[in-house]
C-alpha cells in the first residue's frame, strides 16, 4: 500500500507539472482523477478500514500529506495558468493583424501653401529667398526706406512699438535694405513673412504675411516690374487673369503702383467682394527711390531696381475664393482640412 501511495504521488506531480500550461480543464481533471470524490487518493483513504490496524495509521498519515502535497501543487499550477492566461489575452489585445488606428494626416496652413507657391514661381524666375527679423529695428523698417521720423507716410501703417528705436515690422521691406547692405548689385531676392499692424476687421488682421521682392541690376525698368508681376499673377491665378497697374505713393518707390487683378469672384462684373468695382487690389510696387540706394551705397547712376510688396493671405482669399481674413487664424480644422 506504502509503494502505492507513493506511486500515485509521483504520477500525479508529474501529470500536474505535464498539464500546467495545457488548459484549466486539463488542470481540473487530475484534481477529479486523484483527489475527487472517487480519487485514486480518496479511494486509498476510504480503504484505510480495512487495512491490518498496525498499517492504518502509517497509511492515514502518509495519504493526508500526500493529498495535502497533490491539491497545493493543482492549486498552484491554476493560480498559474490563470496569471499566464491574463497577459496573453492582453496581448492579444493588441492584435498586430489588426489594421492600426488612422492618426489624422497634417498638412500645411493655406498660407504657407500659397507661400510655398509664390516663392516657387519667383525662383524659376531667378529670384532666392532672403529672411530679415519680426523684431526690428525704426531705421531699417521707417528711415532707410526713406521715411524719417514725423513723416506722414509713417501713418499708413499703425505701428506696434517696442522702444523708440525698436518696433514689429509693419513690412518685409526693412528686408530690402538688409539684403543691399550685405550683397553688391545684380540681386534678385524674395523675402516672405510675418508683418503686423495695429489693425484688425475682415479685411486687416494684427498679424499677417508679406512676400517682398526687390531687383536690382544695371538698366532695369518699369516694363521688367510689369513683365514680372504680370507674369507671377497670370502664373498664382489663370492666364486670363486681367491686371492693371494704378499709380499710388510710397516713399521708398518712385514712381510707385498699386497692383490690381480683375476680381477673381465676379471675373470683373462687380460684386461684393471687390466693392462693385471689378477689381481687387494685391500689392505695391514700384522702381526703387535713389534715396534708398544713397542709405545702403549703392552707385544711383548705375544702378537701378524695382520693389514691390504683396498680402499673402489676400492672394490666398481669392485664390480659394475665402471672404473673412481672420478664418485663417481661427485654428479651426473643420476650415484648415479643406486645403
Ligand atoms: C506695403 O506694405 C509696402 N511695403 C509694399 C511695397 C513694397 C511697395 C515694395 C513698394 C515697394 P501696403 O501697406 O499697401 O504696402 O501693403 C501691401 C499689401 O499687404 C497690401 O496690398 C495687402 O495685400 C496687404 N495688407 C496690408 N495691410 C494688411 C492687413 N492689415 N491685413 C492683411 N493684409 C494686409
Amino acid at each position: 500500500m506504502l509503494d502505492r501511495l507513493e506511486t500515485i504521488r509521483k504520477e500525479a506531480l508529474d501529470a500536474i507539472n505535464k498539464a500546467k500550461d495545457s488548459s484549466r480543464e486539463a488542470i481540473e481533471a487530475l484534481r477529479v482523477r486523484f483527489t475527487g470524490r472517487k480519487g485514486e487518493l480518496t479511494n486509498i483513504l476510504k480503504s484505510i478500514g480495512s487495512l491490518p490496524p498496525d498499517q492504518r495509521p502509517k497509511v492515514g498519515q502518509l495519504a493526508n500529506r500526500y493529498k495535502n502535497e497533490i491539491e497545493t501543487a493543482i492549486k498552484e499550477a491554476l493560480e498559474k495558468f490563470d496569471q499566464k492566461n491574463s497577459e496573453e489575452t492582453c496581448i492579444a489585445g493588441l492584435d498586430p493583424t489588426l489594421p492600426g488606428r488612422r492618426l489624422p494626416y497634417g498638412r500645411l496652413h493655406p498660407v504657407t501653401q500659397v507661400m510655398d507657391e509664390i516663392c516657387a514661381i519667383f525662383s524659376r524666375m531667378g529670384f532666392s529667398v532672403a529672411q530679415g527679423p519680426e523684431v526690428e529695428l525704426d531705421f531699417y523698417n521707417f528711415e532707410a526706406l526713406n521715411i524719417p521720423p514725423d513723416h506722414p507716410a509713417r501713418d499708413m501703417q499703425d505701428t506696434f512699438y517696442i522702444d523708440d528705436k525698436v518696433l514689429l515690422r509693419t513690412h518685409t521691406s526693412p528686408i530690402q535694405i538688409r539684403t543691399m547692405e550685405k550683397l553688391e548689385p545684380p540681386l534678385r531676392i524674395i523675402a516672405p513673412g510675418k508683418v503686423y499692424r495695429c489693425d484688425s476687421d475682415v479685411t486687416h488682421t494684427p498679424m499677417f504675411h508679406q512676400v517682398e521682392g526687390l531687383m536690382v541690376d544695371t538698366r532695369v525698368s518699369f516694363a521688367d516690374l510689369k513683365g514680372i508681376l504680370t507674369h507671377f499673377i497670370h502664373q498664382i491665378f489663370s492666364d486670363r487673369t486681367g491686371v492693371r497697374f494704378r499709380p499710388s505713393f510710397f516713399p521708398f518707390t518712385e514712381p510707385s503702383a498699386e497692383v490690381d487683378i480683375q476680381c477673381v469672384i465676379c471675373g470683373g462684373s462687380g460684386c461684393r467682394v471687390c466693392s462693385h468695382t471689378g477689381w481687387l487690389e494685391v500689392l505695391g510696387a514700384g522702381l526703387v527711390n535713389p534715396a534708398v540706394f544713397r542709405h545702403v551705397g549703392y552707385d544711383t547712376e548705375r544702378f537701378s531696381g524695382f520693389a514691390f510688396g504683396l498680402g499673402i493671405e489676400r492672394i490666398t482669399m481669392l485664390k480659394y475664393g475665402i471672404d473673412d481674413l481672420r478664418l485663417f487664424f481661427d485654428n479651426d480644422l473643420r476650415f484648415l482640412t479643406q486645403f
